[in-house]
């Protein structure tokens, strides 16, 4: 019943408004959805592979990055919202999963692990470890003891005993790294982790890691706001065959237009009034961007949200951004971005229009920009 809901939504979304190529879904849609050779074009639609070999993991095309609904997006809905949200992600083709230790601390653990409990062993859920009590402004500790502590205890939040991905959160200076990859290369071992990720690493750590414990994602932030990535570890990516997960890839909201110089944050909650990008006069510098890809998407039925998230996954086949929401529509409307298939040369004019936006603002100061500088 749920597999036929699931396939049900996924040729719906798919048949939806023309957004998927027609080299896929070309001639009558609804006769070529009844059929049964179909219904594998539809199970496989919009999967990508992170990483390589013997740790490779396939996702779907856009995952569900759940920090918000507990942690630094202003406010926190029901539970009962969020875990209707989790699983209403699952059921309409998203089987990527992301939390961390640190959202919270603690919470988004408990809840995704609450909600994912019935679905667990159909989905790819990553987290992360790498700060002292799981707290990014205690500072880093990625120390082997913290890392079998901290895994141990996520696992027991997110009621599993096994996690499909676990990330180093941040690069810890006082570790070597090949001590981190060491370390994850035992409970990999012990089972209790399936793959090894990093964020926010630069070149240098990826090799370092990478040599000890193939590395399977990077997550890194990345978004129309912050390509640094395409210069520095992308390329890193592509050569050693690692897959990359932007986070925040709608700029913590920026990118959707829903979210303007007026918008008011709960600071309690909320990493945006700290950071530039979200000062009154960056986000009106910014705004031509956020006009472009309007224009862009009204010609083509397409959201703000859309373009971006799409434009995203055009840049190389191992891109899965994990964009956050705590709402259904923004759900629906964020996974149908990875049925876009932009045409090479509108995505060739489109990306040279954007390339001569200058963005003002930086992404991070202070503790934040330091602890994603290694
Ligand atoms: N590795 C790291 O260090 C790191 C750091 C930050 C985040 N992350 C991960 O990345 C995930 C996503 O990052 P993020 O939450 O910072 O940024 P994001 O995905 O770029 O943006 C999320 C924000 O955008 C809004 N939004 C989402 N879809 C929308 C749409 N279609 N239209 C309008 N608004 C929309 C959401 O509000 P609504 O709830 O109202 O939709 C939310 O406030 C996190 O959940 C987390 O798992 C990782």
């Amino acid at each position: 019943m749920n597999t036929n809901r699931r396939e049900f939504l996924k040729a719906s979304s798919l048949a939806g408004l023309g957004l998927i190529s027609s080299t896929v879904f070309a001639g009558n849609k609804e006769e070529k959805l009844d059929n049964k050779a179909n219904t594998s074009l539809v199970q496989n639609a919009g999967k990508r592979l992170l990483g390589s070999g013997k740790h490779q993991l396939q996702v779907s095309a856009i995952g569900l990055g759940c920090m918000g609904m507990s942690y630094h997006r202003s406010f926190v809905p029901d539970r009962k919202v969020s875990i209707n949200l989790i699983r209403e992600a699952y059921e309409i083709g998203i089987n990527f999963f992301d939390t961390a230790e640190a959202y919270g601390p603690y919470l988004n653990e408990d809840l995704v692990g609450e909600a994912l409990a019935p679905i667990r062993k159909n989905v790819v859920l990553a987290s992360k470890f790498g700060f002292v009590d799981g707290t990014p402004s205690k500072g880093l500790d990625s120390r082997p003891e913290t890392i079998r502590k901290a895994v141990d205890e996520s696992l027991k939040r997110l009621k599993t005993d096994y996690l499909d991905l676990v990330y180093q959160h941040r690069v810890d200076p006082n570790v070597p790294m090949e001590e981190v990859a060491g370390t994850v290369k035992e409970l990999i071992q012990a089972g209790k982790v399936l793959n090894f990720g990093l964020s926010e690493a630069s070149v240098d750590n990826i090799r370092k890691a990478h040599a000890i414990q193939p590395v399977t994602a990077l997550q890194s932030e990345y978004s129309l706001f912050t390509r640094d990535p395409e210069k520095t570890v992308i390329p890193v990516c592509e050569e050693l065959g690692i897959g990359f997960v932007p986070y925040s890839p709608l700029s913590r909201g920026l990118i959707t237009g829903y979210i303007n110089e007026r918008t008011k944050y709960n600071a309690q909650n909320d990493n945006r009034p700290a950071l530039p990008r979200y000062q009154r006069d960056a986000i009106l510098a910014n705004w031509p961007l956020i006009e472009l890809l309007k224009d862009f998407g009204d010609q083509r039925g397409l959201t703000v949200a859309q373009v971006a998230l799409a434009w995203l996954s055009a840049q190389k086949p191992f891109i899965v951004p994990i964009p956050g929401t705590t709402k259904l529509a923004h759900l629906r409307e964020n996974f149908d971005s990875s049925l876009y298939e932009f045409d090479p040369k509108e995505l060739n004019e489109l990306t040279s229009n954007l390339d001569k936006i200058k963005i003002v603002g930086e992404r991070a100061v202070g503790q934040q920009a330091q602890q994603i500088k290694n």
